[in-house]
Parts: structure tokens; C-alpha cells; sequence
């Protein structure tokens, strides 16, 4: 055998294992670089938690099952996404994997622990830092009207005026058509009766997640009619409140 093609024999072997070798190394670097991340994640919620359990209003950060639920219906190309309660951005992910580009997204949050996180993963986002039931006309930028809305805020802790403001702001950012999708760990909707009534909005069950912790309910709200919200429903409204 000539000296070249037994030298190579010797070597193509060798070359293939190291080849080999780096992409595992690199695999499991990308596996321990997302558990560092979760474990981040994790403290981050529980922080969060202690500091306002009724406003995080769970024990865990929403499952990948839940994220995928709750964002299966969202159009793509049609428009910026209004998310309320960003938290730790479990919902963000999720809207990009379905392919929705960074910037045409528009995230609210209160906690200033998870504003700083989502602000470091979302640069091209627009992070907002704000009370939901307080949105400003001018929330969206020049990205409205959202083609939809993910909500991950605790509705179900909340008062019929705190829910009214919400529904009824969120709405005001959206596009006539558009839907908004919210999820519960309880049976029902968590969006009392009367205030879909007085908005003009109706409530399907869009899915269910039986492996989340715990299980969840997705819903997805619309307005009855094209008819647009009136900050004056919101206004008076009757029932407990912040
Ligand atoms: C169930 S947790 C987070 C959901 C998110 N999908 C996650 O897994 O991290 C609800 C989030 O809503 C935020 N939140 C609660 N009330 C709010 C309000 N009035 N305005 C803005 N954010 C609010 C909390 O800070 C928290 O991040």
C-alpha cells in the first residue's frame, strides 16, 4: 500500500471520532447551557412568587404543552402580538417557534425581576413595563393593531372591574377580528359573565393541557360583533375590584 493512502487510513478514523466527539460536547454544552437557564428561570419565578403570589398566580412557570396550546391558533404574518403578563417569557419562546418575529412582538409586565430577564432574551421585542389593567392607547407603538393577544395574567385572582380594565384595553389594542387567548386551571372560564357581556365578547374552549402542573384550560375570546369596545363600559361597573 503506498505511504499516502495508508497514512490516510490511519487518519480518516481518527479525523471522524474527534468530528464526532465535538458535536456531542457541543450538544451536551447546549443541553447544560438550557438546564442552567431553567434553574435560572425557576428562582426567578419563585422570587416573583413570594414577592406577589395572587399576581404571578402559580406555583411554576406554564409547561412547553401549555406555551404550545396556548399559541397553536395565532395568525402569523397578519400583524405585532400583544402579550399580557410575559413573566418568564414560556409564551414568547413559543410564539417564536411558531414563527412569529421578535419585533412584531409587544410584551407587558409588571415585575420588574421578570422585565430585566425578558428585556436580556427579547432585545427586539418591545418590553413594556406596566400594569395590564392600565394599558395606554399608544401601547403597541407602531405595530397596532395586534393581530392577537396571549394572556398568562391570573384573571382568576382578580376583580369583575380589574378583568373589565383588562379585557376592554386589550381589546382596544387589537385589530377588529383578532382573538385572545387565556388559560385557567379551573373548569371554567375565568372571565366572569358579565364582563364578556358588557364588552361585547364571547368565550370558546380552545384546548386543554391534562400534562401541564397543573392541568390547564386554553380559551379564546372574540367580540360578538365588529362593534368597537367603549372605555365607557368599562366605567361604573359594578363588583369587587383593585
Ligand atoms: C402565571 S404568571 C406568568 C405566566 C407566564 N406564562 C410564565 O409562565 O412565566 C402571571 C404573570 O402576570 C404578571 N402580572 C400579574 N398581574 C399583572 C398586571 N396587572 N400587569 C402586568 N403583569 C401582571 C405577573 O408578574 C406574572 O409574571
Amino acid at each position: 500500500m503506498p505511504r499516502t493512502t495508508r497514512s490516510a487510513f490511519v487518519t480518516q478514523p481518527v479525523v471522524a471520532a474527534l468530528r464526532l466527539f465535538d458535536s456531542a460536547h457541543a450538544a451536551c454544552q447546549h443541553r447544560l447551557e438550557q438546564a442552567r437557564s431553567r434553574v435560572a428561570e425557576t428562582v426567578r419565578f419563585w422570587d416573583a412568587w413570594r414577592g406577589n403570589p395572587r399576581a404571578v398566580g402559580a406555583i411554576v412557570p406554564s409547561g412547553q404543552g401549555l406555551a404550545r396550546a396556548m399559541t397553536a391558533q395565532i395568525p402569523i404574518g397578519k400583524g405585532s402580538i400583544l402579550e399580557l403578563g410575559a413573566g418568564t417569557g414560556a409564551f414568547t419562546r413559543a410564539l417564536l417557534a411558531r414563527g412569529i418575529h421578535e419585533r412584531d412582538l409587544v410584551l407587558i409586565e409588571r415585575e420588574p425581576v421578570f422585565l430585566e430577564a425578558l428585556r436580556y432574551e427579547f432585545p427586539s421585542a418591545r418590553v413594556q413595563s406596566l400594569d395590564a389593567a392600565r394599558l395606554p392607547a399608544t401601547c403597541m407603538g407602531q405595530g397596532g393593531p395586534a393581530a392577537a393577544t396571549v394572556c398568562g395574567l391570573p384573571l382568576l385572582n382578580m376583580g369583575t372591574r380589574t378583568q373589565m380594565r383588562i379585557l376592554a384595553g386589550a381589546f382596544a389594542q387589537m385589530a377588529p377580528n383578532a382573538p385572545l387567548f387565556l388559560f385557567t386551571y379551573g373548569p371554567y372560564c375565568p372571565v366572569r359573565r358579565q364582563v364578556l357581556h358588557r364588552l361585547g365578547l364571547k368565550a370558546v374552549r380552545a384546548g386543554a393541557v391534562l400534562a401541564n402542573l397543573p392541568p390547564a384550560g386554553v380559551w379564546k375570546i372574540t367580540r360578538r360583533g365588529f362593534k368597537p369596545i367603549s372605555r365607557s363600559a368599562v366605567a361604573g361597573t359594578p363588583g369587587s375590584g383593585h
